[in-house]
């Protein structure tokens, strides 16, 4: 991405355990930066609507069982086929929103005890580095409450609990951990603030590439 210098839209993901409120504060924040004159779009991972996303779905509905290498693979492969459609909105200077990204896919994997750290990391290495990742952190006994819990794979408390200890042993200087355990506003402004000191922050930076 080496002539990604000038004027280039930043790459902001946001990740947390399942129904935290990512979709609704990722779609809020696009909403709140074109507001304010910030062109930004909001992308989605897994992003079921390709081939490869439509096994994750059906793995995820559990109308399908794969081996936990498989789905692993399958959830950065779902990345890197968005790769290019990421480096055109940047070099646009189109600011991207995204729910969930690669740490989401050492997290969840590597809750699963049979796949190791290393393993895991190897396809995510090289993929673009977020500039910014918001993590809203929430202790995972407040989200078995909400109505949507426990539809989907994963949504279990025990493991909700290993996959917070596992993001946060991923924390980087470039993530900003905020407590989503308070008003929706409340947690969309902080979002926005830490947005925009990205957003006014990244033009003349490359983009790096993630854990490379
Ligand atoms: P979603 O509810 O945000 O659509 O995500 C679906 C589930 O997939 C969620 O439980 C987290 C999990 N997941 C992974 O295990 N690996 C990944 O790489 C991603 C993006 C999500």
């Amino acid at each position: 991405f080496a002539n990604m210098l000038a004027k280039r839209g930043a790459l902001i993901v946001i990740e947390g355990l399942d129904q935290v409120g990512k979709t609704s504060q990722a779609t809020n924040l696009v909403e709140k930066l074109k507001q304010l004159g910030h062109p930004a779009q909001f992308m989605g991972f897994p992003e079921r609507s390709t081939p490869v996303g439509k096994m994750i779905g059906e793995y995820l509905t559990r109308s399908k069982d794969l081996s936990d290498e498989a789905i692993h693979l399958l959830f950065t492969a779902n990345r890197w086929e968005l790769v290019p459609v990421i480096k055109q909105h940047l070099r646009d200077g189109t600011n991207l929103v995204v729910d969930r990204y690669s740490f989401s896919g050492m997290a969840y994997s590597v809750s699963k005890k049979g796949l190791n750290m290393s393993w895991c990391k190897g396809p995510e290495v090289g993929l673009p580095r977020p500039d910014l990742v918001l993590f809203l952190d929430i202790h995972p006994s407040r989200l078995t409450e909400r109505e949507a819990f426990g539809q989907e794979r994963y949504e279990d408390l025990k493991f909700q609990e290993a996959v917070r200890e596992n993001f946060k042993a991923l924390t980087e200087d470039y993530w900003q951990v905020v407590n989503a355990d308070r008003p929706f506003s409340e947690v969309g402004q902080d979002l926005l603030e830490a947005a925009i000191r990205t957003i006014e922050s990244v033009p003349g930076k490359p983009v790096l590439r993630l854990w490379a």
